[in-house]
């Protein structure tokens, strides 16, 4: 049914939709229609992840007071950061659970905690859908664990690992700044030509 609605409504091209995703950092105040959310929601559930076992769980942190106290434990007086996050209307906190055992076996195997890579993945597809509905996002990775999990009733052995802010951008779409494609990427062998 999720799948039919979606293939039914005209994709923007996803050069174009990579193009607009962009980390916004000033909000309109303008609430997010719960059917979006529910869509952006929807296509966070669909992310891939090792052995499928989709270690993550979102809290939407929707409510005023909630969503105060979590962005104020997102933003640093001193070093000045993530003073913007009381604009946006909508918090997700991303919570990291226990993987599956096949998940877990690999991860242990191959020395890669396959979880983290999961919910990174989980993380991009909250962004482009939700820059897919017209609304911008932040992922946040500087904030006060400890404080939000007290805010959010996360048990303490679970760990918080990204927050997204979520609603109307009130800035303009930047041209994004990123590293030449010839120092990124090289074919073949790890190096420094694309040759
Ligand atoms: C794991 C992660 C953590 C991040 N944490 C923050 C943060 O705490 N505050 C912030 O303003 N931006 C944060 N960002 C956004 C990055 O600064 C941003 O993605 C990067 O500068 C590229 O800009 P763009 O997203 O607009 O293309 C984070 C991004 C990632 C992927």
């Amino acid at each position: 049914m999720f799948r039919l609605c979606f293939l039914n409504k005209k994709p923007m091209d996803f050069t174009a939709l990579v193009l607009t995703r962009q980390s916004d950092r000033s909000y309109l105040d303008k609430p997010v229609e719960p059917d979006k959310l529910e869509k952006i929601l929807a296509c966070a559930r669909m992310a891939p992840s090792a052995c499928n076992a989709q270690p993550w769980h979102i809290i939407v942190v929707n409510d005023s007071e909630i969503r105060n106290q979590v962005a104020d434990a997102t933003s640093e007086k001193i070093l000045g950061m993530n003073h913007f996050t009381k604009q946006a209307p909508i918090h997700l906190v991303l919570v990291e659970e226990p993987s599956n055992m096949s998940s877990s076996f690999g991860s242990w195997v191959k020395r890669r905690h396959y979880p983290l890579i999961d919910l990174g993945i989980f993380a991009e597809h909250i962004c482009l859908a939700a820059a897919s509905e017209g609304l911008g996002s932040c992922m946040i990775g500087w904030f006060d664990e400890a404080k939000v999990k007290k805010i959010c009733g996360v048990p303490s052995s679970k760990r918080v690992q990204l927050i997204i802010t979520l609603g109307y951008p009130a800035g303009k779409t930047r041209i994004k700044i990123r590293k030449a494609t010839e120092k990124v990427v090289s074919y073949n062998r790890y190096g420094n030509s694309i040759l």
